[in-house]
């Protein structure tokens, strides 16, 4: 499904054309944030910007939410120029940073409030939609606390409740469950799906691929501050093509001699994991290279522990276009493996 078919609005929502915004530290060389960024929101879908560390994600929301204004290049939202408007996109938009902006020594209850006032909401009203959200994140135990005793899930979350107070049409999302367990990661996801359903339009950020396969709509891969793939999670994975086969052995010091087989029977270079004990490769016809593989290693005796095919995942996908593992822990293709047969 391509980007333009794979929703009932045609028109981007937020639209931004060749973004550049470079850094000069103090005594240091600059550093290209944006590089000639381009996005296309489409009103009602959820987009993900996924990248390393470093890759301008941020700054790309900063411009977006007027935080940081480019050097050049256009970024629109809801036909307002968001450059030239900040004062017209504040109002529309809401925003959860990377970095939780609560006030530390007021309650969740206080907090929530208070951005309702701040938005001229009246006081009724402010208080109201602040229990309504206590309640949606589940805050409800520790609403009459100061959030500066919150966990970091805790303050995750109260963030995001802050950026809902004015229910708005657009949702900046910053890494939303980095430091997230599990449980609250997936309350978080039924979150972003329900507003999403209710017709909100979502930008987020994350280095999390699996979070960009369940919730996006689109994915725009970045790296050092431009886009360098797009598509649906499953256009990306099929343009990279193939399938792939992997092995894990018994022994690391087989590593050489198996990596010479996945040479011979593959297509493109085998990846080999640090401690030589996984390999992966891309084949065209997996069943019959694994086949092949197997009986290679068997006249060989090289012992294996495991061995499998399976489709491409994002992590693959980010590991062909960047040469890195898009992954926060900087994940072994072993590591991806059990991810991917979650
Ligand atoms: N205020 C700043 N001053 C100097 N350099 C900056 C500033 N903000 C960002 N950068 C640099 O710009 C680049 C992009 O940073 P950005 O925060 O947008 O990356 P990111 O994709 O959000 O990374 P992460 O995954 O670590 O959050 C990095 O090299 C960063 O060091
Ligand atoms: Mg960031």
């Amino acid at each position: 499904m391509s980007l333009a078919t794979s929703n009932v609005f045609p028109v981007s929502f937020i639209e931004a054309e060749s973004l550049k915004k470079t850094y000069t530290p103090r005594g240091a060389s600059p550093v290209h944030a944006l590089d000639g960024l381009d996005l296309a929101v489409p009103q009602g879908t959820v987009t993900a910007l996924l990248g390393p560390n470093g890759a301008g994600k941020t700054t790309a929301v900063k411009v977006l939410t007027t935080l940081v204004t480019p050097d050049s290049g256009t970024a629109v939202i809801d036909g307002i120029d968001v450059i030239a408007h900040p004062e017209r996109i504040r109002p529309i938009i809401g925003v959860s940073g990377q970095y939780a902006a609560v006030d530390e020594n007021l309650t969740a209850f206080e907090n929530l409030d208070m951005v309702g006032r701040l938005y001229h909401l009246g006081a009724s009203a402010s208080r109201a939609r602040a229990r309504e959200l206590i309640e949606l994140f589940d805050l409800t135990e520790a609403q009459n606390r100061p959030v500066k005793g919150f966990s970091g899930g805790m303050r995750r979350r109260i963030d995001l409740a802050c950026a809902l107070v004015t229910r708005p049409r657009v949702l900046f999302l910053d890494e939303p469950t980095t430091g997230l367990d599990p449980r609250s990661r997936l309350g978080m996801w039924d979150i972003i799906t329900t507003l999403v359903g209710e017709g909100t339009t979502v930008l987020l950020t994350t280095q999390y691929l699996e979070e960009a396969d369940q919730l996006a709509d689109s994915i725009s891969v970045i790296d050092d501050g431009k886009v360098i793939a797009k598509g649906t999670s499953d256009e990306l994975k099929a343009s990279i093509g193939g399938q792939r086969v992997e092995l894990s052995l018994v022994s690391p010091d087989d590593s050489t001699a198996a990596r010479e087989i996945l040479v011979r029977h593959g297509s493109g270079e085998p990846t080999v994991t640090a401690d030589g004990r996984a390999l992966t490769v891309t084949a065209d016809d997996a069943p019959a290279a694994l086949q092949r593989i197997l009986a290679e290693f068997g006249s060989s005796g090289i012992q294996l522990f495991d061995a499998g095919m399976r489709r491409p995942t994002l992590d693959d996908v980010f590991l062909k276009l960047t040469g890195r593992s898009a992954t926060v822990d900087d994940e072994s293709p072993a590591t991806t493996k059990k991810k991917a047969k979650r």
